[in-house]
């Protein structure tokens, strides 16, 4: 069997997750588990970054929400990894040769240090050096692809910038990775405003922004009844307006059928009837999603079981680079 392409997913430690995750990211990856070697690592150490906000419980809890609802939604931990960046420490490890060997002018220049910094009077060094440790977490498993959204290209970037770097001082070490932006059409805007991607940070403020993956039926609805639209009575998807996109969208994602298929269905009808189906849909959906989620919440020594069995797997690979980079730099 010809070797599948590796793909390594970082995913933070948010906790509740929204459709936009869901449909985004994780059900397509869920759909590549057949044709992808893939790692899906929940960044722990990533959220220190940020020390104010954070409460130990939470952030442990959080960690293992994140884990639940991968596994609820359909990620089979036997053919693909998920575990927790903090239970396999090559990560910092590696994190520490490559900060070594990172000029401080590249970490300086990054603009999501710049926008997170802004206006914060005590900003650890963590922050800066989130980009190294992220390229640490690419780099240690021989990655070939990473699935990122538009903000993190600077990042992988970063992280190919500095394999060569590295291979060029200290000889052949790393795979070069390469960023795979998310396929077109699934992307899911915001119910409020589809002009702008769904988003947790706006879902925080804004209540009719996102559904959560843990939302009830009724709130599933009276979020979706609320979607912003438009006055006129248009699918065709080429006229249609932004937030009637988005909706036969969700439901094309959801329901596996064609965009344009939805359009026909309910050509003539008002928005109404457009919103009652997506909501339907997207409860349907939801509600094994989150039987699934609750048994596995419910039985932590399961969990456990499957996070030590993924770390011990992810190990064995992060082991064999650390035993190239010790070689190449000369420690260990
Ligand atoms: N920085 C990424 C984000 O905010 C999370 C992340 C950490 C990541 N390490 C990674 C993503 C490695 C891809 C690969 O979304």
């Amino acid at each position: 069997m010809a070797q599948l392409p590796r793909v390594f997913s970082g995913v933070q430690p948010t906790g509740r997750l929204h459709l936009g995750n869901l449909l985004g990211a994780i059900k397509p990856w869920v759909r590549h588990q057949a044709d992808r070697d893939n790692i899906f690592c929940v960044v722990d150490l990533h959220a220190l970054t940020i020390p104010e906000a954070i409460d130990p419980a939470v952030l442990r809890r959080r960690s293992r929400e994140v884990v639940a609802t991968f596994l609820a939604a359909g990620i089979d931990p036997m053919r693909s990894r998920l575990f927790i960046q903090s239970h396999v420490r090559q990560h910092t490890e590696l994190a520490w040769v490559l900060n070594c060997v990172t000029p401080l002018g590249w970490l300086e220049r990054m603009t999501q240090f710049k926008s997170k910094s802004e206006g914060r009077g005590n900003v650890g060094t963590g922050l800066l050096d989130y980009p190294v440790l992220m390229a640490a977490d690419i780099l240690l498993y021989d990655t070939a692809l990473v699935p990122v959204g538009d903000d993190q290209r600077q990042h992988i970037e970063l992280t190919r910038d500095l394999a060569l770097r590295f291979n060029h001082m200290f000889g052949d070490t790393f795979v070069v990775p390469k960023a795979s932006i998310p396929e077109a059409g699934a992307r899911v805007m915001g119910l409020d405003d589809p002009t702008v991607k769904m988003s947790k940070s706006l879902a925080d403020e804004r209540p009719s922004h996102a559904v959560f993956l843990d939302d009830t039926p009724k709130k599933v609805r009276k979020t979706i009844m609320r979607a912003v639209t438009d006055s006129g009575c248009t699918y065709d998807p080429e006229t249609a307006s932004p937030g009637v996109v988005n909706l036969m969208g969700i439901l094309a994602a959801v329901t596996g059928r064609s965009v344009v298929d939805i359009a026909r269905e309910f050509d003539g009808q008002g928005y109404g009837y457009l919103k009652g189906a997506v909501a339907d849909a997207v409860a349907a959906e939801l509600e094994p999603l989150q039987a699934e989620y609750a048994r596995l919440m419910a039985d932590e020594a399961a969990l456990d079981a499957i996070l030590d069995d993924s770390a011990a797997r992810v190990r064995v690979i992060a082991e064999a680079t650390m035993t190239r980079v010790r070689a190449a730099v000369g420690i260990g």
